[in-house]
């Protein structure tokens, strides 16, 4: 009985800690695809300055660089709004509206599928 006992405690523990370490496993090649990897590309602000264009808009938002040009037409705000913020490093026009109140979760959502690479230095 006492043995039967030890066995499955060890057993019950052996369990719980091989799914918190196949946690760990699989969670790291999830945060890569997100783009958070070494080798992404690198952007000055320099070179974010130069997209400043309707027709060619890129934006830097918290330490990340986005090309919103297609994205532009679909935001529910006139464009002028985003459109002065193109070639710009806009974290706090993103963060406030401008107005003083965050987007929503579902506009951070978005971002990502707009990110080019990060802003740096080469
Ligand atoms: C950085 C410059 C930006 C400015 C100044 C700005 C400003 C605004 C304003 C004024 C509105 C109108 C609704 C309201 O007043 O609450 C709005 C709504 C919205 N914007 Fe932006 N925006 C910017 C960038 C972006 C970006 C980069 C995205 C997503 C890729 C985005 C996604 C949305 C969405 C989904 C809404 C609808 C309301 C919400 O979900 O919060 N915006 N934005």
């Amino acid at each position: 009985m006492r043995i039967l006992f030890i066995t499955s405690t060890l057993v019950f523990w052996l369990a719980v800690v091989g799914f918190w370490a196949a946690g760990f496993w699989f969670t790291a090649p999830i945060a890569e695809s997100n783009g958070v990897s070494a080798d992404q590309p690198r952007y000055t602000l320099a070179e974010l300055a130069v997209h400043n264009q309707a027709d060619d808009c890129w934006m830097a938002i918290n330490g990340s660089v986005y090309d919103f040009t297609q994205y532009l037409p679909q935001h529910p705000a006139p464009p002028a709004m985003m459109l002065d913020w193109c070639g710009k490093e806009a974290t706090r026009a993103f963060n406030t509206k401008t107005k003083g109140r965050p987007h929503s979760p579902y506009a951070a959502q978005l971002l990502s599928q707009y990110r080019i690479g990060m802003l740096g230095e080469k």
